[in-house]
């Protein structure tokens, strides 16, 4: 069948309480998740963004209005819907409604074994994802003794390890340490190269703007904008009154304006794509080596130039053999930053992504210029 969004919400209106003319927690809420886009719903407290992510894996049905998946209205007879649930895996706001088992180990493995899958495929599903969220030392571990952070990393790891066409995350990087934060976004963006569709609500301008390709702003449980990020900021007026704020690259960016001559236009959304712009002709670069990790690649020598790593398969052999990584996190960006400054930089990275990333790193040239990158 042919589709245009892989989750959409037509006219979607809910609310909590059940008498006539009750407050609206989302009203005539019309939105599309196109597939493989990056997409951010984005709202103050309240917005009900929350209450849009229920309705999305059939928690919530609309009072009036239809939620449709793959171009076909939700059914909400309890055999399908559990269907549903294992090609679209919402991660909520708050691990405690979601985390149910004594362990870590038996939270992770509730979704693959009511998939019915053999045994060894659980297993590999289990260590896979609690190592994605870097809870593997926890398998064991009594869900009550993890810290909030942790709980959420494992709710995490059961919705990977159910490997979901599409994963809903309710303010994933809420409550998480600066680096795991960052660890997240890297494995939602691993994902999303992967084919994953991602959609991720946030109040965090920032991780907003730099990362998606496509944002939904609700305020007061209205959709009042659809599009690429840069339009919403532009309109200073939407940004104050849905409870926002301008992310700091879009402030930079548009100081540089006035300070520069620059035109605001492209919009950088990176601190790469900032100084590409802003890099002059003379500035000396250093090269970006790009190196696929593969299963049987020979552990890489340590030439002591900068080293960034990118990707699961690439992190754990790093990890096993003890190799050392000057850019753990962010290191697409981090290895642009590095070769900028001057130095040459190797970013090593799952094998299959090498094409991906080089045309990433290359996109930047959009804003000025850029290092060479090298396969
Ligand atoms: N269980 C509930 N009963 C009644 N009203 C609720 C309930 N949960 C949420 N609401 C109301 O619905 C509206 C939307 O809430 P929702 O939780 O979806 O917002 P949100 O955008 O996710 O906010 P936050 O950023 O704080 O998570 C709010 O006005 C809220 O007070
Ligand atoms: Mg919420």
């Amino acid at each position: 069948m042919d589709f245009k969004y892989i989750l959409e919400a037509r006219d979607v209106t809910y609310s909590y309480e059940k008498k006539e003319g009750s407050p609206k927690s989302l009203s005539e809420v019309s939105l599309g998740i196109r597939p493989g886009i990056r997409t951010v719903i984005l709202g103050a407290n309240g917005a009900g963004k929350s209450t849009l992510f229920y309705h999305f894996n059939g928690v919530f049905r609309p009072k009036s209005g239809e939620v449709l998946y793959r171009g076909i209205p939700l059914c909400y007879d309890k055999e399908v819907l559990y269907q549903l649930r294992e090609d679209i895996s919402v991660v909520v706001q708050n691990p405690d409604e979601q985390i149910f088992s004594s362990t870590v180990e038996e939270d992770v493995a509730f979704g693959p074994m009511n998939q019915n899958l053999h045994p060894s495929i659980v297993e590999g599903r289990i260590a896979d994802s609690l190592f994605k969220v870097g809870m593997e030392d926890y398998r064991y571990r009594p869900t009550t003794q993890l810290s909030f952070g942790q709980k959420k990393r494992v709710a995490i790891a059961g919705a990977l390890a159910m490997e979901p066409k599409v994963l809903i995350l309710d303010e994933p990087t809420a409550g998480l340490d600066p680096q795991m934060s960052q660890e997240v976004m890297e494995m939602v963006d691993r994902l999303c190269l992967g084919g994953t569709t991602v959609v991720i609500s946030t109040h965090d301008v920032d991780l907003a703007y730099a990362w998606a390709d496509e944002i939904h702003v609700l305020r007061h449980g209205r959709l009042i904008f659809s599009g690429v990020p840069e339009d919403f900021f532009s309109d200073k007026e939407s940004v104050a009154l849905s409870g926002l704020a301008l992310p700091h690259t879009f402030s930079v960016n548009r100081s540089l304006e006035g300070i520069r001559g620059l035109p605001e236009a492209p919009y950088p959304r990176t601190n790469s794509q900032l100084l590409a712009k802003l890099s002059p002709p003379e500035a000396r670069f250093g090269r970006i080596m790009i190196r696929g990790i593969g299963d049987g690649t020979p552990v890489p020598e340590d030439d002591g130039l900068t080293r960034g790593i990118y990707g699961f398969r690439t992190r754990r052999m790093f990890r096993d053999n003890g190799c050392r990584a000057d850019i753990y996190f962010n290191a697409v960006e981090g290895c642009c930053l590095s070769a900028m400054q001057g130095r040459d930089t190797v970013l090593f990275c799952d094998e299959e992504l090498v094409d991906v990333i080089a045309g990433r790193i290359r996109s930047v040239s959009e804003f000025g210029r850029i290092p060479e990158v090298v396969l």
